[in-house]
């Protein structure tokens, strides 16, 4: 699938087929996302594929709701971040890791797949953090819901270019 195509095909997908990515898509998935541009590659970006037992455990510490919205993706990928000391370098490598997850969600979606970039509140909070053993410095940059699509999500209305590009003289 062509660049272009991809950036308008992709949507948030909240519906999914049963069907879990395979660990093997997953990887290429992975390897795309850490060609992302990265000062002084610092590789800040971190993936874990959550697997059953990961998912039954989050089940007990998320509430309900939250577990509710977990089921529908039939994959879950985190996405964090390990901010180096540095502040400026700091808030690039979570820049970074941000753009990783965009060229994620365009392999996925060059791929077929539907996708969806969620920062539940709870992956803030020490119950999860601990279900997942994120090192103290983790920050999480995105829980990838990835699976087939079981919908058509219509295109969300942007704010015009002219509204948000100029041409400075
Ligand atoms: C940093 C970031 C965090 C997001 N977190 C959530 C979230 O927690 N819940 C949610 O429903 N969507 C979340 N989204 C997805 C946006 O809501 C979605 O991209 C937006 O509504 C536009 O829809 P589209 O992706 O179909 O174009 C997040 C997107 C970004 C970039």
């Amino acid at each position: 699938m062509e660049v272009d195509h991809a950036i308008r095909a992709r949507r948030t997908h909240k519906q999914y087929g049963p069907e879990p990515v395979g660990e093997a898509v997953v990887r290429e998935l992975v390897e795309l996302a850490r060609q992302a541009p990265n000062h002084k590659l610092t590789s800040p970006w971190r993936f874990r594929l959550l697997g059953p037992e990961t998912r039954a455990q989050l089940d007990g510490v998320v509430g309900e709701k939250e577990a509710a919205k977990l089921r529908r993706a039939p994959t879950l990928v985190l996405v964090t971040a390990v901010p180096s000391e540095d502040p400026v370098l700091a808030e690039e490598d979570r820049l970074a890791t941000a753009a990783a997850v965009y060229a994620l969600l365009l392999a996925a979606t060059g791929r077929g797949l539907a996708s969806y970039w969620r920062t539940p509140a709870s992956f803030r909070e020490p119950p999860v953090r601990e279900a997942l053993a994120l090192d103290p410095r983790e920050v999480v940059i995105a829980l990838v819901h990835l699976g087939p699509p079981a919908s058509e999500p219509p295109q969300k209305e942007r704010a015009p270019v002219d509204e948000i590009f100029s041409v400075l003289p």
